[in-house]
């Protein structure tokens, strides 16, 4: 060390970042203009606003996707409850003891869940239980001193007589954690419902959840359910762990039901969303997208619901007639259900209880309205090679400004038969292809609808990012935020993902996702800790900024096309790319300015910061601060918290002063002004 302080002392920092590239190999190539003024400059004009902060600028965007709701967000803990997962096979479903189990079509609960499970049992005795085990998605979380709800539906054939004993425990069957007692059946469907409560036992999650008799006999079940405490001890409720950690992001709205799980691969696997309301034992659910399939115990009312618990408003993605496939309705009389649908599923978020469908919200629970401002058509339409979305889209549009002139309507694409009042964009890119298109909005015009970046992520890192992921992702929110007059409304995506078997046709489907879990604990990446750092500090007007003298490398984008930033077909040049990112918005009410300021190099970035326009900066003020050893770090169910955001005392501020970003970082600096 002290020979390299030996060597170095007295460099200027281009010298420095020339060295360190020797020594470390990193392919970060210095250009010219670094090399004859060093340090780079930002200035902030304090007295001149561009715009102001969208107030919806920061929201979060889900689907079903890598067992996001059922084996994550969603409290039920049993895999495959309703038995529909495989119309031919029994599976997540074990049996315990002597019996067999089957699927029987013969005895269904109801239209909906038409399918149940036969146990049959005829040698079950008391020195020989016969029943049935679950163990759930990737285990079962049994926590000290907790209370699991669990609920099925059963009846029994014509001869038996016994009662059923309902457990939490180990995977082997040899610690019972908390048991139950249902002292008879009947021949008839019925509900039955127990309370687990487990003692000081460690948490653990290699469990599995059983009903067995010692009783011989015939007995058929359906929703077979057990729920654990869930935040605000919602009915049907989520994951307090999860729902914590999007809390904290301070959420504005919620881009509900997708992405590629609202169409569907073909029309009837849609997000329908009339078969996901009401009592759950009448839901059907469907097969999704992603290849698995979904009860829709997590629906309309339950997506409502987590907006409420956040205090974020719904952002409403309707079906607009296209399925993945290439299945799609075309626009005009065919499409006129599909519409009518839409304008339905609006009356049920939105409207009072004297219209019909807000009289169905109310039934399902929730008589007060829930706000809404955007409703979005369709998802990806660009896919749609019929070139139908033009057509589909207007014919949806139409009806909604009719019925809702007051509600925002997004198109996925552009389109040329009507103005959508926001066009929503989708970017799933490589650091480098962020951060090379991270002065992308600065310059365009802004004569059309305005944006929603509706879907983005820098994708590195899997199953979650990793610190290069959040750089990218920095870099990039400082393009949105500081170009908020146009891009109204932003959200990564996918949110979620469990870790249990990260690999495609496992538990998960997409990697780079921002919030990881198993069933136990949860974490999340330094995407995560980015996207709060950004929602949770900014002001509500958007400063001028100037720079000079920024870093930048060379970058060699990838020939060949892809959704991670390749080019064109042929080899394209290599780019320039800036290695610094920043922008500045400030507090009208305190006078407080944050600026963030984005270093993705391996080496620590002096900047000259000048703020004009302003009488006063105290010395004093705070640093929010997220860096990294390497690009590589990242946080895991092991290590949840091994890159997160720090506040520092922040000294030697002012209206002109020079502060050193450390390698690998995103800053935000919060100077209070006078
Ligand atoms: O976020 C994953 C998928 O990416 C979404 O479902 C889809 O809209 C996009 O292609």
């Amino acid at each position: 060390m002290n020979l390299i302080k030996s060597l170095t002392r007295g460099l200027s920092s281009s010298k420095l970042i020339v060295l360190l590239s020797i020594f470390t190999g990193a392919t970060v190539t210095l250009t010219q203009a670094q090399t004859t003024n060093p340090i780079p400059v930002l200035q902030i004009k304090a007295d001149q606003v561009t715009t102001k902060v969208s107030p919806m600028l920061y929201g979060l965007m889900t689907e079903e996707i890598n067992y996001s709701y059922e084996g994550g967000l969603y409290g039920e803990l049993i895999r495959n409850r309703a038995f529909k997962a495989n119309p031919t096979n029994t599976v997540f479903w074990d049996t315990v003891g002597t019996g067999s189990i089957s699927l029987d079509t013969t005895a269904p609960l109801n239209d909906a869940l038409n399918v149940s499970l036969k146990l049959e049992a005829p040698q079950a005795s008391k020195n020989s239980l016969a029943g049935i085990a679950n163990g759930g998605y990737w285990g079962i979380p049994v926590k000290p001193k907790t209370t699991y709800h669990a609920s099925f539906y059963a009846k029994a054939a014509d001869g038996f007589f016994g009662a059923l004993t309902v457990n939490l425990q180990s995977a082997d069957g040899k610690t019972v954690f908390a048991s139950a007692q249902i002292p008879s059946l009947t021949g008839d469907w019925k509900k039955y419902e127990v309370t687990l409560t487990t003692k000081k036992v460690k948490a653990s999650k290699e469990n599995r959840f059983t009903i067995t008799t010692a009783s011989p006999g015939t007995i058929w079940f359906q929703q077979v359910s057990l729920f654990p405490p869930t935040f605000a001890n919602r009915a049907n409720g989520n994951r307090p762990d999860i729902m914590q950690l999007l809390a904290d992001m301070q959420p504005k709205f919620l881009r509900l039901p997708g992405g590629n799980y609202l169409e569907g691969d073909y029309i009837d696997e849609r997000f329908d969303w009339k078969k996901t309301v009401g009592d759950v034992s009448q839901r059907p659910g469907h097969r999704s997208s992603w290849n698995y399939w979904s009860t829709d115990g997590f629906g309309l009312m339950e997506y409502l619901n987590w907006c409420e618990d956040l205090k974020m408003e719904p952002l409403l993605a309707v079906f607009a007639g296209y399925a993945l496939k290439h299945d799609y309705i075309k626009p005009g009389p065919d499409l006129e259900p599909y519409v009518q649908d839409a304008l339905d599923e609006i009356e049920y978020v939105t409207g009072d209880t004297s219209t019909k469908w807000g009289a169905r919200r109310a039934k399902d629970g929730h008589p007060a309205a829930f706000p809404l401002h955007y409703v979005e058509v369709g998802n990806e339409d660009w896919f749609d090679r019929s070139g139908s979305y033009d057509g589909r889209f207007t014919q949806f549009f139409n009806a909604i400004k009719a019925k809702y002139p007051n509600l925002q309507v997004i198109a996925t694409t552009p389109v040329k038969s009507s103005t959508p009042d926001l066009v929503d964009e989708h970017y799933y890119r490589s650091q480098e292809q962020m951060e090379s298109q991270s002065h992308m909005y600065d310059n365009r015009p802004r004569t059309g609808p305005k944006i929603f970046v509706g879907e983005w992520a820098t994708r590195v890192g899997s199953p979650t990012p990793n610190m290069a992921g959040a750089l990218g992702d920095a870099a990039w929110m400082c393009c949105m935020e500081r170009n908020s007059d146009l891009v109204l409304i932003e959200s990564y995506a996918p949110l979620f993902v469990n870790v249990s078997d990260p690999r495609r046709g496992g538990s998960m489907q997409w990697p780079s996702d921002l919030i990881g879990y198993d069933a136990l604990t949860s974490y999340g990446s330094p995407s995560y800790y980015a996207q709060k750092m950004f929602s949770t500090h900014h002001g509500d007007v958007v400063l001028a900024t100037d720079s000079q003298d920024i870093p930048t490398y060379t970058w060699q984008p990838p020939a060949g096309r892809g959704r991670n930033g390749g080019g064109g077909g042929q080899s394209p040049a290599p780019r320039q790319v800036p290695a610094l990112f920043f922008d500045a918005t400030r507090d009208s009410q305190s006078g407080t300015i944050y600026l963030k300021v984005v270093n993705r190099l391996g080496t620590p970035q002096p900047v000259k910061i000048d703020i004009s326009g302003i009488s006063s900066v105290e010395t004093k003020g705070e640093a929010l601060v997220m860096k990294a050893s390497s690009p590589s770090d990242t946080n895991s169910l092991k290590e949840p918290t091994k890159i997160v955001p720090v506040t520092e005392k922040a000294k030697g501020l002012g209206k002109e002063f020079t502060r050193e970003f450390p390698p690998y970082s995103i800053t935000i600096l919060e100077l209070k002004t006078k």
